[in-house]
């Protein structure tokens, strides 16, 4: 009885000074040995549904049929045919699905939490309104240590954000925006420096409540996409990948190592690992049937030759759409998303590559240290 009012008494100091960071109970909540938390940051790769929760559009949403389908058997706002690459991470890790901080249902954070946001960038400009841009994934975060501060004690709270693997991903939003934004007045390395400036302060500003181990995936080869072949098919060179945006990620994978290089040495006890994504995710396009694949290049549902417009369900501006008959046959699951399958793939490369793909950790080392 007494513990249960102590525990009461915690809550209500806990939703009253969620803002007061100094203050903090010795917390009864149990914590498990060993036990390590995921936390997710990112975009539509990562985000297992917050996005239902905000006021966007449906463009950024994923939220019906026939998202979701071989796997959940319903949508869950997941921009695939079944789980993401953090939904693999956290099987291999023995944890639960991790939920969508946003989701009303989720109390349960001592396994971590996903911020991610599809549509969003690491700049407040990208898609600004419609999606819960990088800053703001930070400062729900930043909302979640204290709660944890207060429901386990600063001790315990503590140790799970140091133990915890943060997992990060963003970018391809901003640099989708690009040619129509920043282009007139920055030149691409200008804007790949500006993008990896506001992603390195988030870094630090975890590091600054406590975490320590990062996995990260370098940019995909975002001119392949089907939703950019689609494009540069109406300029005639039908298929083809796009340049320009090649060029951005290309450019971003070269200063974000040279990041992430910089950070291990700056940053006490920051440990990493990266994927190269790009890489792994270019000969998946390129040579699907070695990986178990028919299709590298044409999504599975959508519309247009490489079913690349954003149209899978028929809920966005474009009504009709094709869906295949099996999306394990195919890489990409709708304009620019994997399917679960490849997903699937990804993850175990980021969970047990080799040094070749994925260094100087992979996830598993990070998860045991
Ligand atoms: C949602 O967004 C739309 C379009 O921006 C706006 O018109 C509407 O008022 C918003 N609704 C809420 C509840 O914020
Ligand atoms: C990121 O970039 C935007 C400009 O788009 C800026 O307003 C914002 O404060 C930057 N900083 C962080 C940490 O996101
Ligand atoms: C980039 O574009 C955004 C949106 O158009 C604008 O608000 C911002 O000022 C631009 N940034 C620079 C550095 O020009
Ligand atoms: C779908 O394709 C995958 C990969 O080729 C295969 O393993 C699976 O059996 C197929 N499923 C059905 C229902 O045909």
């Amino acid at each position: 009885m007494a513990s249960l009012m102590f525990q009461c008494f915690c809550f209500l100091v806990l939703y009253a000074t969620l803002v007061d960071r100094t203050h903090c109970c010795p917390g009864k909540q149990y914590l498990p040995q060993k036990h390590v938390a995921l936390f997710i940051f990112g975009d539509s790769f990562f985000d297992a549904g917050n996005n239902n929760y905000i006021n966007t559009t449906t463009a950024s949403q994923a939220n019906f049929s026939p998202y979701g389908e071989n796997f959940f058997k319903y949508p869950t706002g997941r921009f695939s045919d079944g789980r993401l690459i953090p939904d693999f991470i956290a099987k291999h890790a023995k944890l639960p699905l991790i939920a969508p901080f946003l989701d009303p249902r989720n109390h349960r954070y001592i396994d971590g939490a996903n911020f991610a946001s599809a549509g969003a960038g690491a700049l407040l400009e990208t898609h600004q309104g419609f999606v819960i841009d990088l800053q703001t994934q930070l400062s729900f975060f930043k909302d979640l240590a204290r709660l944890l501060r207060r429901e386990l004690g600063c001790k315990k709270a503590n140790t799970l954000l140091g133990r915890a693997v943060y997992l990060l991903h963003i970018g391809a939003n901003d640099y989708g925006v690009f040619s129509t934004t920043n282009s007139s007045v920055l030149s691409p390395e200008e804007y790949v420096n500006m993008v990896i400036g506001n992603v390195t302060i988030v870094i630090e500003e975890i590091h600054k409540e406590g975490g320590r181990k990062f996995g990260f995936l370098s940019m995909q080869p975002l001119g392949c996409l089907p939703s950019k072949r689609e494009t540069t098919s109406k300029t005639g060179s039908i298929g083809a990948c796009e340049e320009e945006i090649t060029t951005l990620a290309k450019l971003h994978n070269k200063a974000f190592s040279e990041v992430l290089e910089k950070l291990e040495r700056q940053l006490n006890g920051f440990k990493y690992s990266i994927t190269n994504w790009y890489t792994a995710f270019s000969e998946r396009i390129n040579n699907p049937s070695k990986y178990g694949f028919k299709e590298g290049r044409i999504a599975c549902c959508g519309s247009g030759p490489y079913r690349g417009i954003n149209s899978c369900g028929g809920k966005r501006s474009v009504e009709r759409f094709e869906l295949c008959g099996n999306a394990s046959e195919y890489v990409f699951f709708d304009f620019a998303h994997p399917s679960e399958r490849a997903n699937q793939q990804l993850a175990e490369l980021m969970w047990s590559g080799t040094p070749d793909i994925t260094t100087p950790y992979n996830l598993k080392a990070l998860f045991e240290l």
